[in-house]
């Protein structure tokens, strides 16, 4: 099922028990933090914060805070089931490519219809985003956090920023925080290695202003999908649609030719101007420590269109777990498929919360031949925001991802740091402050799988201790006997 937009996704939610409301008056100063923190940690609710000091609207934070609730966000049973579901397409489009046949081509690809249509968002020329056109609100009437005691002010922590390339007229969607420093002027943090960036510097080549619209509260397929790490030239709007099984809805923006989510509670229209620049954060961020500030573009609000009675979207992050966590699951899930379908070997991949997103992956590969492991290692750091991944671990098929017990188990067991740690130079995340440079640094890779001779380990490989299974079945048999 698909949502409409924010609100009737809360509405599924309470109905579910997984919303919370707080009646009690709240201080969106460190205060939400604090409670958000506690409520992430013990895996709880979302959170509705009715009456929030110093704001008209009321605050949701942590909707997306569970594996359950992300997949809720996509109307399905569990995010496995939605990865079940991608994969299926993609291994279908293989076959199409491998040997085309009309004949079976055709009533396959009737019941793939719904979903290949559902890639098409559909304009809405009323869209309820423009219930109210609100000349006269700025940054002010929005509850925005301060989140952490060190932050360098307050900042809106899941806007979905929706701009054009001036060159090809594509559109993105992508979340990247905006510090406010006053009513009217916020900081654009999109890292350079980002589409809005790209874009950002094309302006700034022609020497035009940039327009960009702001989208807060969307249906949350969309709100992911702007975190999601597709290669540019793909709209988000149209893999929102296809997460949701139904079109995404987009209206054109009233002060440029941006198209946004229709649905969205809040939107905030403005412009880049590409010759400026101001000090952002720090900020207390995804990594659990405060990434340090720098330059980065300003945002200047025009105009706030928005729904009659909107509701503000939050998100805090900080040491793990936090929601991101759950956004970084759907993502590993997700992406799986496209990623095990050019890198057949690939048996499976996680990226364990305390990595952060891409600070750790773990995989596990169908070895055949000599140094294949690294292969893989260079497969990922090739992979767009895969690029970031600081610590590669790669483990035989037969490891369960899932147990990282396990995974550690092997590590430490299987390396030579001689022979199997790859050291390799690369682009890091904007955030990453533990390479001399930022953005830029070394990246680890650790081969954690059997060796035999054609990779110079002559002397065997031994076997993983595992007790003969007659012996298993007879000592379970006779538990009870043993009074144990
Ligand atoms: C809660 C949250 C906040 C984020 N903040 C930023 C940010 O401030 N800057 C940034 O470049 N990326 C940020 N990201 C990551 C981007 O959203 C992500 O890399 C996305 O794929 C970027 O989209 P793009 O490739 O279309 O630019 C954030 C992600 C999440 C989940």
């Amino acid at each position: 099922m698909a949502y409409d937009d924010l609100q009737d996704f809360l509405a599924a939610l309470e109905a579910r028990g997984e919303l919370r409301r707080i009646k009690a008056e709240v201080d969106p100063e460190l205060e939400i933090t604090e409670i958000a923190d506690r409520v992430m940690r013990a895996g709880g609710p979302a959170l509705l914060f009715e009456r929030v000091r110093g704001s008209r609207w009321p605050l949701v934070i942590n909707a997306m805070g569970s594996e359950a609730r992300m997949a809720l966000a996509f109307g399905a049973e569990s995010l496995d089931a939605k990865a079940a579901e991608i994969e299926g397409h993609i291994a279908w489009l293989w076959k199409q490519l491998r040997g085309f046949s009309l004949l079976s081509a055709v009533p396959e690809a009737l019941p793939r219809l719904p979903a290949a249509l559902s890639l098409l968002p559909k304009r809405v020329a009323r869209p309820i985003c423009r219930e109210v056109i609100a000349e006269d609100e700025g940054f002010d009437s929005l509850p925005v956090l301060r989140c952490w005691p060190g932050d360098g002010g307050r900042f809106l922590t899941l806007p979905v920023v929706c701009t054009r390339d001036p060159d090809t007229g594509a559109q993105n969607m992508g979340m990247y925080r905006m510090q406010v420093y006053d009513d009217r002027t916020a900081g654009m943090h999109w890292h350079l290695h980002k589409d809005g960036a790209h874009f950002f510097q094309k302006y700034r080549e022609r020497g035009e202003m940039m327009p960009v619209a702001v989208a807060l509260g969307s249906d949350p397929a969309v709100t992911y999908a702007s975190t999601a790490p597709l290669p540019e030239g793909l709209w988000e709007a149209a893999f929102a649609g296809f997460l949701r099984g139904k079109p995404a809805r987009v209206a054109k923006a009233t002060l440029s030719d941006i198209e946004v989510p229709a649905d969205a509670e809040f939107v905030l229209e403005g412009r880049v101007d590409p010759a400026e620049s101001r000090l952002e954060g720090p900020f207390g961020d995804h990594t659990g420590y405060y990434s340090l500030p720098d330059q980065y573009p300003v945002f200047h609000l025009e105009r706030i269109t928005r729904r009659k009675s909107p509701v503000y979207p939050a998100t805090i992050v900080g040491r793990p777990p936090k929601e991101d966590c759950w956004m970084a699951k759907a993502t590993e899930r997700l992406f799986l498929p496209l990623l095990k379908q050019l890198c057949p070997e690939i048996a499976d991949l996680r990226m364990p919360i305390e990595g952060v997103f891409h600070n750790c992956v773990v995989v596990s590969i169908r070895k055949r031949y000599p140094g294949q492991a690294r292969k893989v290692m260079n497969f990922l750091w090739g992979m767009g925001q895969m690029m970031y991944a600081k610590l590669i671990v790669v483990v035989d098929a037969e490891v369960d991802l899932r147990d990282l017990s396990e995974v550690a188990w092997r590590a430490f067991n299987n390396v030579d740091a001689r022979r199997d740690l790859v050291v390799s130079d690369g682009p890091l995340d904007a955030l990453d402050h533990s390479s001399p440079l930022p953005r830029y640094g070394a990246r680890l890779g650790v081969d954690a799988t059997r060796k035999g001779p054609d990779e110079g380990h002559l002397r065997g490989w031994p076997e993983a201790l595992a007790m003969d299974g007659r012996i298993v079945e007879l000592v379970s048999r006779r538990w009870a006997e043993y009074g144990l």
